[in-house]
């Protein structure tokens, strides 16, 4: 479970997030929505504890990690894992080196034990395979298409299998027969870990797919969170916009 209190977060002396409030159930895809520039990307990282608050409270399984050190912060995060928004590989590291960084470093977050170079190299390249890029291990990542180096991110993501999994933008700039592999792959995962995903999105497609529940991000705080049924019928103009590019996709002339 994890419970953000009252979270303030400002840059340069203006605010971005202002008191927000969320609960993310445990074993749930919640999706957030929200135009850009609100403070998606900002959010998830104070989840992730990369980023830390000016006042309030990010709670994962009952510990405030805003209130830890260094040390314990590392301890803490590591049954999390994140996608970055731009993909953020490794340019030293090939895609099969950049796919098992999280495992090469840390103990498997369900065993708890610490895989050998085998067993993680099996990791690496079924993640690999469930993302299309089997025949890419070799690759640097300067030599990937955007589309690429999102899916080897995905893969390092996949590969770790954390319990608590943060998606940035996982389909943006994807063509839509990938985006929806990825969709399909964001679902299994989940039923296969049994952890719990946040993904943000601007793919309200994507979105719809996935979630468990949606929300809304705007002014600085979590506006409206619901299951997709409901979400989707509340009265907003900006969710009337997503209501009308899911109920039919109009054509510019
Ligand atoms: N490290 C930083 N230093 C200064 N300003 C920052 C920093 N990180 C984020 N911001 C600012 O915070 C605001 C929110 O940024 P954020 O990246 O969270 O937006 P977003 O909702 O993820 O947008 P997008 O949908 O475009 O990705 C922006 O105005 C951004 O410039
Ligand atoms: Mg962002």
């Amino acid at each position: 479970m994890i419970k953000i209190k009252n979270l303030y977060k400002s840059y340069e002396n203006s605010f971005v997030l202002k008191g927000l409030n969320l609960e993310i159930n445990q074993g749930e895809i919640l999706v957030i929505l929200g135009r850009s520039g609100v403070g998606k990307s900002v959010l998830l990282k104070h989840i992730i504890g990369i980023e830390k608050a000016d006042s309030g409270i990010v709670e994962i399984d009952g510990v405030d990690i805003s209130e830890l050190s260094f040390t314990e912060l590392y301890q803490s995060i590591k049954n999390m894992g994140m996608l970055f928004q731009g993909a953020a590989l490794f340019d030293s590291m090939n895609i099969e080196q950049n796919t098992g960084f999280y495992l090469e470093h840390n103990e498997d977050p369900t065993s708890k034990k610490r895989l050998n170079k085998k067993e993680i190299k099996q990791r690496v390249l079924d993640a690999l395979k469930m993302v299309g890029l089997e025949d890419s291990e070799e690759k640097m990542p300067s030599s990937l298409s955007g589309g690429m180096k999102k899916r080897a991110a995905l893969a390092r993501l996949i590969a770790y299998r954390p319990k608590i999994l943060l998606y940035d933008e996982p389909t943006t700039g994807l063509d839509p027969i990938t985006s929806n592999q990825i969709n399909e792959l964001i679902v299994k995962t989940q039923n296969e870990l049994g952890g719990t995903s946040v993904i943000v999105t601007h793919d309200i497609h994507s979105a719809w797919y996935v979630a468990d529940r949606l929300a809304l991000h705007r002014d600085g705080k979590i506006i409206y969170i619901a299951p997709p049924e409901e979400f989707i019928k509340i009265d907003d103009p900006d969710i009337a916009y997503l209501r009308k590019t899911l109920s039919n996709v109009e054509r510019g002339r």
